[in-house]
């Protein structure tokens, strides 16, 4: 499997010939690493985790452009169909799903979710994580979080293998909080800190997750940089 971190929440998985995104914020993104797109040649799938705009981003724009399936919390689902996104799966929390060949379970997560529209913050249901199994393996993708004990479910569930967590604090776990949920909690073998350095607000450092991290590796990642498993 091929993963890119593209800065913020920002994720693309690559492998057995189908290609990913989860929570793509590219325009407006200062940390989104430039011209990356023009070397996208499919996207099957979109995996949004909650509404905020840092995350539902480019969605509706790229959907179109790729015919790519929104797989998504239902209301973010019928907002995005209003604005002519045609393939949808919709989710709720604790639900999985097998879409041509990839598993995405949608999961808990402790955070809010709303999108603007109108000027007007409109509620948008839960927000999730998401875990996606792909040729074989599990990608933990935290979306937006406080640290809480049921990722040790979400590991016993799912088994993932590789995670994505946020370690910015202020509106998610900072490094302290998202370390022990890597070395109580989930048993990741490889784990990539993520919604860091991309605004002045997230002052979390993924430096200082990194050295509390006793169990899985950490892969500080550099935007648009693939790596593997
Ligand atoms: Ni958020
Ligand atoms: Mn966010």
């Amino acid at each position: 499997m091929r993963l890119t971190w593209l800065g913020h929440s920002a994720v693309h998985l690559a492998a057995a010939g189908k290609s990913i995104l989860i929570d793509p914020f590219f325009t407006g993104n200062p940390k989104h690493p430039q011209g990356w797109e023009n070397g996208l040649e499919r996207l099957d799938a979109i995996v949004v985790t909650h509404g905020h705009e840092d995350h539902l981003g480019d969605t509706v724009r790229l959907a179109k452009k790729y015919g790519a399936t929104l797989v998504a919390q239902w209301e973010i689902c019928m907002t995005c169909a209003a604005e002519g996104v045609e393939k949808l799966q919709p989710m709720n929390t604790g639900g999985c799903i097998l879409h041509e060949g990839v598993r995405f379970c949608m999961v808990p997560a402790l955070h809010s979710s709303a999108v603007m529209r109108d000027g007007k913050a409109q509620t948008m249901g839960d927000p999730a994580g998401f875990v996606i199994t792909l040729d074989g393996i599990a990608v933990y993708h935290a979306g937006d979080t406080a640290l809480f004990s049921d990722m040790a479910l979400i590991q016993r569930l799912y088994r993932p293998r590789v995670g994505f967590l946020p370690v910015g604090d202020r509106f998610t776990m900072g490094p302290e909080h998202a370390a022990i949920a890597c070395n109580e909690f989930l048993e990741l073998e490889l784990v990539v800190p993520i919604h860091w350095g991309t605004f002045d607000l997230l002052h979390g450092d993924p430096q200082d997750f990194a050295k509390r991290v006793t169990r899985g590796r950490v892969h500080v990642a550099t935007p648009g940089e693939p790596f593997g498993l």
